[in-house]
């Protein structure tokens, strides 16, 4: 018989998360060009960033089947198969090759955060962490974090085209899938849906990685 109900295929945690790292992203730019002189807002918004990454980093291995790195970050062989058959197959997650992007995005975003505890701008502001570094690694960790947010705007760009692609060629509408957390049938492998862990877990992540963040800033002074 026909299934006709949409299937889960996001959690709640994993949906939250991506839409507030969006917001985010936009917060990183906005709080660089029009907040205060000593970057207090651009700060904060970079700890949430580094937050919501080492959530993510928990998430992807105690969180819900298509939350897990093990469930979407597939080998070349099964990408380049994926690609050769003109990324047509079903997948409940992520599929192939967009378990790489958004590999690559959490990495970059990584290294961009992680490198801005560590920047300075030779005047005015520099990072939590700057004192720990020799000038000559800030002026590195200062060009990485400048060059990173294009490798990033770059990614994103390769992200939103492919969301675009998968619209426009298989008419597949992966965005309201992010949003509601359920797809149609016609799109997900017969039979799967994704098992989805408690709401607690999530919250006990998303603790235990702010609190890392908090000492990764802060225990330096003790
Ligand atoms: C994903 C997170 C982040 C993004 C996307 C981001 C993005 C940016 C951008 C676009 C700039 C302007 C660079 C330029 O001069 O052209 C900047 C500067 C800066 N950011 Fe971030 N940032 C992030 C996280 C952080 C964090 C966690 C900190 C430190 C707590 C930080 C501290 C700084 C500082 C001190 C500057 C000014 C110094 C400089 O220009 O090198 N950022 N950031
Ligand atoms: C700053 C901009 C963005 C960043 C950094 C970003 C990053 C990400 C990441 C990391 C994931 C994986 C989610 C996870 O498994 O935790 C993801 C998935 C996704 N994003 Fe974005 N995203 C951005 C903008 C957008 C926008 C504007 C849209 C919609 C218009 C969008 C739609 C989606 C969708 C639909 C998925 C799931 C894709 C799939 O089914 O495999 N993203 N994004």
């Amino acid at each position: 018989m026909k299934q006709t109900c949409d299937i889960p295929v996001w959690d709640l945690p994993t949906r939250l998360f991506h839409w507030l790292l969006v917001l985010l992203v936009a917060g990183a730019w906005f709080s660089y060009k029009f907040g205060d002189v000593n970057m207090t807002w651009h700060k904060w918004n970079g700890y949430a960033v580094l937050t919501l990454l080492l959530f993510r980093l928990a998430w992807g291995i105690v969180g819900s089947s298509t939350a897990r790195f093990g469930d979407f970050v597939k080998g070349p062989f099964t990408v380049l198969r994926y690609l050769r058959d003109g990324a047509r197959a079903p997948s409940l997650g992520h599929n192939p090759a967009g378990g790489w992007s958004v590999l690559a995005m959490l990495t970059v975003l990584g290294v961009q955060a992680g490198a801005g505890l560590f920047t300075s701008d030779d005047i005015l502001v520099s990072g939590p962490l700057n004192f720990l570094v020799s000038s000559a690694s800030a002026d590195v960790l200062s060009s990485i974090h400048r060059l990173g947010y294009y490798v990033l705007l770059g990614l994103v760009a390769l992200h939103l085209a492919a969301l675009v692609f998968h619209r426009l060629a298989h008419g597949e509408n992966l965005v309201r899938a992010m949003i509601t957390g359920r797809k149609h049938p016609d799109h997900v492998p017969p039979g799967a849906a994704a098992v989805l862990r408690p709401l607690w877990l999530a919250a006990l992540c998303l603790v235990l990685a702010a609190l890392a963040v908090w000492l990764g800033i802060n225990a330096w002074a003790w």
